[in-house]
């Protein structure tokens, strides 16, 4: 098998969902704070990168890859943590999570694997691929919250 191959699998079995239960968290509530949690931290990511990319802010070669880094490590995040019966309580995450589940997966694996390309391209310092990683990283999240969210 080849190398990229093998990698490929091992970002794919990194972040694939668990729906059944997740000892990490002592309760629903806990997995809900955590995912949301997360989803901040992105937040905060995609805005200064789109801040830098749109030139609201001035581009910061070495601040842009430490904002793509985390957002990589970010993307892979909070998809544990929506695991069965972390549906009730205080979330806006929508029944269709986990009625539709393959499909969320497979917009979380995308959004990952996208987020690893973002970190990949602000190491060539180069605005314009940089340019097109981001906007195919950032685009998942408009994808996701008009079928997954509140
Ligand atoms: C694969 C699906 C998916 C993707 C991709 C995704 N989100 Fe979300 N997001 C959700 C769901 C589901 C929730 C609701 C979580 C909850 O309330 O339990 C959420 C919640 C949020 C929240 C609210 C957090 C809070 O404090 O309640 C923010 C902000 C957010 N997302 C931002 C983003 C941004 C920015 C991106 C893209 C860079 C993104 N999301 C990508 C599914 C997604």
């Amino acid at each position: 098998m080849k190398l990229k191959k093998v990698l490929a699998g091992i970002a794919l079995a990194t972040c694939a969902l668990s729906v059944s239960a997740n000892s990490a968290f002592k309760e629903p509530s806990d997995a809900i704070e955590y995912r949301q949690a997360a989803f901040s931290m992105i937040s905060v990511q995609i805005g200064d990168m789109g801040a830098m990319l749109k030139g609201k802010v001035p581009f910061d070669a070495e601040q842009f890859k430490m904002r793509a880094n985390n957002a990589a490590a970010l993307s892979k995040m909070p998809w544990e943590a929506f695991y069965e019966g972390t549906d009730k309580g205080d979330t806006a995450a929508l029944a269709a999570v986990w009625a539709e589940n393959a499909t969320f997966v497979e917009k979380a694996n995308a959004f990952a694997a996208n987020a690893d390309k973002l970190a990949l391209a602000a190491q060539s310092g180069d605005k314009a691929v940089i340019g097109k990683a981001f906007g195919a990283w950032a685009k998942g999240c408009k994808d996701c919250h008009k079928q997954f969210k509140d």
